[in-house]
């Protein structure tokens, strides 16, 4: 493995691992042992951003470590923030209060992080200062206009963009109008900029959602002392009301773990004969739970204990056993509440018996990677039956129909996935992460060209994996 300490701007170098190059997962004997998985991305890119917003000193325990958060840090940092990282792990950020940020004098640069990049958008678009957005070549890739067209309408231009991409310059405004924006996407990140740009707007800006999405904002809103009014409609949609130019009072942040990261372990635990495993400290907020959801339906052996509340946000501790799944018809509607987890439940899938289709998957096309077509792909390359249908995914369980070994019903007698294929990650630590479990599985082991995305979320994935007994390797090691 190769490693290397993460740099900032400002020399703190947490202690994360950061893995370059191929990595090959091999089917494992059973995966077992208790993990404790790292804070929530979503939360930890908020907490930095409201403790830069609140007055006094906010202390964040379990900050994620991972390299999508340290660029928000650092942007925090370019908007006058002070911000440090203690000898116990506990982050210090002194704010600088809503209407007061700083210009910053340099290129904010977001690396892969697309929650970083558009929440920050929103919170220049309500301040008086212009700001250089750029990122890696993913980041380049993905649509910003989404969150540009209502911070345009709420009074911010656009001085420089190539189209809705990065590199973009904002000019932002220091009384944006408040306004009343119905998303036309599921997306928590354009809730949160709309939101965040309303901060500073002197009165009500209000955002509707016709699907629910996580909320983390509004619940941190809430908790550093914003009037926030939130309201079940009629029709299905919540209508989320905030009253600008609130004062901001720092506090405690306990960040509780992400669900999005447990969800590797959880699947791997799954899919390998004769594991047993505990993954202690996950998040269940109902707005990120779907993944458990639709795993139980599929037949998943999933006990949540402990349950408990952590930060403000409900959380439990996960035992997983091993499982027969079966494959289920997963709904549209439940998309947002496990919007990021569809690589790695499409890999549960290819272990289920039977058929497992995966409705309404559009927004998965704008992530770090176009990942309908990334996971179809690597599926393909290691021998698992696949197919796209619009925006659906359907996955059969086992070897390909009619392929090597296949049973009567499509499926493997053994229930195994061929695998031996090398998959393309596309800069997307998702698509790293899922194929690597699906490795751990598969008869033959499986490739991934390029491991170095797994540091923007879960620096420790491979160390956890490997305690859990996973045999998983990287770069030169190889
Ligand atoms: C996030 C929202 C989701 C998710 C992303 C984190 C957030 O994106 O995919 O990883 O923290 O608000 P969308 O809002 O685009 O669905």
């Amino acid at each position: 493995m190769s490693t290397a300490s993460v740099e900032t701007e400002s020399g703190v170098a947490p202690q994360s691992q950061h893995l370059t190059g191929p990595a090959a997962a091999v089917r494992a004997g059973r995966l077992a042992g208790t993990i404790r998985i790292p804070g929530d991305k979503s939360i930890s890119h908020r907490a930095l951003l409201f403790g830069t917003l609140a007055r006094g000193r906010t202390d964040i325990t379990g900050l994620l470590e991972g390299h999508d958060v340290l660029a928000t840090a650092d942007a925090m940092r370019a908007f006058g923030a002070r911000i440090e990282r203690d000898e116990d792990g506990v982050w210090h950020v002194d704010g600088v209060g809503v209407g007061a940020l700083l210009e910053p004098d340099r290129t904010l640069d977001f690396g892969n992080a697309g929650t970083g990049c558009r929440l920050i958008l929103g919170l220049v678009a309500g301040h008086g200062i212009t700001a250089t957005f750029d990122g890696d070549a993913s980041l380049r890739k993905r649509p910003m206009g989404r969150v540009l067209k209502p911070v345009q309408e709420m009074g911010a231009r656009v001085l420089q963009a190539d189209g809705d991409r990065l590199p973009l310059t904002l000019k932002g405004t220091a009384s944006p109008i408040p306004i009343t924006y119905r998303l036309p996407v599921p997306s928590a990140q354009v809730k949160s900029a709309v939101l965040l740009a309303g901060l500073n707007a002197p009165g009500v800006t209000t955002v509707i959602e016709p699907e629910r999405t996580r909320d983390h904002t509004e619940r941190m809103l809430s908790y550093f002392g914003a009037d926030l009014a939130i309201e079940d409609l009629a029709d299905g949609s919540r209508r989320i009301a905030l009253t600008g130019r609130p004062d901001l009072v720092a506090r405690p942040i306990t960040v509780p773990g992400d669900p999005s990261s447990a969800a590797f372990p959880l699947v791997a635990a799954l899919i390998v004969p004769g594991s047993s495993v505990r993954i202690e400290n996950v998040m269940v907020n109902p707005t990120r739970s779907g993944l458990i959801t639709t795993l139980i339906e599929m037949g998943a052996d999933i006990t949540l204990q402990n349950e408990r509340e952590a930060g403000g946000e409900p959380v439990a501790d996960l035992v997983v056993a091993h499982s027969d799944l079966t494959g289920i018809e997963v709904p549209a509607e439940r998309a947002p509440s496990m919007v990021d987890e569809y690589p790695v439940l499409a890999v549960a899938a290819a272990f289920a018996r039977g058929r497992t289709v995966m409705r309404g998957l559009s927004e998965l096309r704008v992530k770090e990677s176009d990942r309908l077509s990334a996971v179809a792909d690597g599926l393909a390359v290691n021998g698992v039956d696949v197919t796209v249908e619009g925006n659906d995914l359907i996955v059969a369980g086992g070897v390909r129909a009619g392929g090597d070994g296949a049973g009567g019903d499509g499926s493997a007698p053994d229930g195994l996935v061929p695998g031996g294929g090398t998959v393309a990650t596309h800069l997307d630590h998702r698509i790293a992460m899922a194929f690597l479990v699906l490795g751990l599985a598969a008869k033959a082991p499986v490739t991934i060209d390029d491991a170095a995305m797994i540091a923007t979320s879960f620096p420790d994935f491979l160390p956890m994996m490997r305690d859990l007994g996973a045999d998983i390797q990287v770069g030169p090691e190889r």
